[in-house]
């Protein structure tokens, strides 16, 4: 079955990929989608976001990426299907999660979202931390690959 994994991916952390991998091993496509009009302000453009998840997923057979606009209900329609994916991290994105879920749910009954619980070496990293600790020069090698380190720096000392 062929599987959507939306998200802002600003950028993707090991977190992200830890999903995207335990995603791959049970759909038959999955595919990534980087969401185009968030409200949120964006550290990376789109094309920066999908290739950034491009050259991390290279190795992933059965791996797509992808970007969207609009609802995820519709784009889901558009992908031709109705499975959805999200990480779940600690407690406290259950509530998020699940109101977007029942939403995406009352949009379109037939989209389901499973959910993934993430390794506890993750539990905490998010995108928007990892932002902060290099704005601050700090160490952020334990939280994404390498090639994402170096663009998150040059892009912080206005390099890239
Ligand atoms: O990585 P994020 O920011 O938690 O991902 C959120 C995302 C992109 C999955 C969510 O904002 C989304 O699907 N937005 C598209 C708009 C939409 O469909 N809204 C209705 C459901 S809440």
């Amino acid at each position: 079955m062929t599987a959507i994994y939306p998200g802002s991916f600003d950028p993707m952390t090991y977190g992200h990929l830890d999903i995207i991998q335990r995603a791959a091993k049970i759909t038959d496509k999955l595919i990534v989608s980087v969401l185009q009009n968030s409200a949120k302000k964006p550290f990376f453009s789109v094309e920066e976001r999908m290739e950034i998840l491009r050259e991390s997923v290279s190795g992933i057979k059965n791996v797509e990426i992808g970007c969207f606009s609009g609802l995820l209900a519709d784009y889901a329609k558009e992908c031709g299907t109705s499975l959805v994916i999200r990480g779940l991290r600690a407690v406290t994105d259950f509530e998020y999660e699940f109101q977007m879920a029942l939403t995406n749910r009352l949009l379109c009954p037939d989209l389901e979202t499973l959910f993934i619980s993430t390794s506890t070496e993750y539990l905490y990293l998010g995108s928007g931390v990892i932002k902060e600790i290099a704005m601050h020069g700090g160490d952020i090698s334990k939280m994404a690959p390498s090639h994402v380190v170096d663009r998150l720096n040059s892009k912080i000392m206005g390099t890239h």
